[in-house]
């Protein structure tokens, strides 16, 4: 960038320009943006930054595309059982490019883990989250929850049999918290069964809490890579720091435009599954979760019924706050990961066991529907009407 506000006096008056300088002055005056746009532009960059650092902007970039695509399908969506499905249905046959937006956000979620996902790898694996950035990781960890809060109240809005008896199973798993589970699994489902209630309950957390709640959390996320900078490679490397722009820009901008085409290439190849209208008398149908709860839910089947708490609370919540401690958990001043021990040896091994179950989890065959005296299990669905408000 290099026009300068307040250089126009160097300029022929009434030139364009001098117009374009006058104009980017009274912004400037008015707002600050020019130079904190050049604030952003300049901002150093280590020796060694490279393509792994576009994670993060890639990240944003898809939020930005799920909130545009989101708003659009809102526009259309009645979040009632009697009108959920049909209104999903309409979008997808009655609405110009309706099945393209559907696509885009359905296909943008999983993008959105999977990116989410190496994104917090790569700084995990650099140990970005040692001094002094140890909020950004632990505020990092809270999007990633909110991310998959996204994900497990946005499954049930098409209201189909896929997405009802996955919801019934989902908010189950509440219940096997000892003494208040079934009180939260009430709270959560607005009723003793998934019904009405339900639908709108995850239609107001899904549209409204969490984009709050993301907005908050990534704002901060933001202001604080800035404050602290970016990180360079776990040994530093000789040299000055370069300015984002132009090499990072470039790069970011590159990942940006391939993940971008490979995502439109999916929403126009492959449209979104619309299963029948959700049954809530129906025990036939048996539920899958998405391929990224696949890893928890194969975990959950290998539990004896004694052990379910084992794999529905105390595991996640033990991954989860070990996360969020992760930064103090590691004592290890390096970030070198040959350097880092347990540390690493426990990632890996977890990265490892997620990964084999998730696999296991997409190569299995769906169960055999569950019989009636099952269906009160955790895995299997209770065959109850749904409530109504
Ligand atoms: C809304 C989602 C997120 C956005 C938009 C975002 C954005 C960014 C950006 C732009 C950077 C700098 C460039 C880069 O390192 O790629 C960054 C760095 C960082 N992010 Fe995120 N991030 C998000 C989620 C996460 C998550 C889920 C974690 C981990 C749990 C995380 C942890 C970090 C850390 C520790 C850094 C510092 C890296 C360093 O200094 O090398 N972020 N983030």
């Amino acid at each position: 960038m290099r026009d300068q506000p307040g250089s126009s006096v160097t300029e022929t008056k009434g030139s364009p320009r001098s117009r374009k300088l006058v104009v980017m002055d009274w912004i400037e005056s008015r707002t600050g943006f020019v130079s904190f746009s050049r604030k952003n532009l300049d901002e150093p960059m280590p020796p060694g930054v490279g393509w792994w650092q576009t994670l993060g902007n890639l990240l944003m970039t898809l939020l930005i595309f799920q909130f545009v695509t989101g708003v659009a399908l809102a526009m259309f969506y009645a979040p009632t059982p009697d009108h959920a499905h049909q209104s999903v249905a309409y979008i997808m046959d009655g609405v110009t490019m309706g099945a393209f937006i559907r696509g885009l956000h359905h296909w943008g979620s999983s993008f959105i883990v999977l990116v989410a996902t190496l994104h917090m790898l790569r700084t995990f694996f650099w140990g970005s989250y040692k001094k002094p950035r140890e909020m950004t990781w632990v505020i990092g960890v809270l999007i990633f929850q909110v991310i998959l809060g996204f994900s497990f109240t946005g499954y049930l809005l098409p209201w189909d049999q896929k997405a009802y008896w996955a919801s019934v199973v989902g908010t189950r798993i509440i219940a096997t918290i000892p003494y208040v589970g079934e009180h939260l699994m009430v709270l959560v489902r607005g009723g003793k069964e998934v019904g009405a209630l339900t639908l709108t309950r995850f239609y107001g957390v899904h549209v409204m809490l969490l984009p709050a709640a993301l907005i908050v959390l990534t704002g901060i996320h933001l202001y604080l890579v800035r404050k602290h900078h970016i990180s360079g490679p776990v040994t530093p490397r000789k040299g000055r720091p370069a300015p984002f722009f132009p090499v990072q820009l470039l790069r970011d901008a590159v990942v940006v435009l391939v993940a971008s085409g490979l995502l439109l290439m999916l929403a126009v190849a492959f449209r979104p599954e619309l299963g029948g209208v959700a049954d809530p008398s129906g025990v036939t149908f048996t539920p899958r979760p998405e391929w990224y709860f696949l890893g928890l839910y194969e975990f959950l089947k290998l539990m004896p019924p004694s052990l379910e708490v084992v794999g529905t609370l105390i595991v996640p919540s033990m991954v989860t706050i070990g996360m969020l401690l992760l930064p103090w958990l590691d004592r290890v001043e390096s970030r070198h990961p040959a350097k880092r021990g347990w540390i690493i040896d426990l990632a890996l091994f977890m990265i490892l066991g997620i990964g084999v179950l998730t696999l296991k989890g997409v190569l299995s065959e769906p169960p055999p529907p569950p019989k009636a005296p099952e269906a009160e299990a955790v895995l299997a669905p209770a065959p109850t009407p749904p409530s109504r408000p």
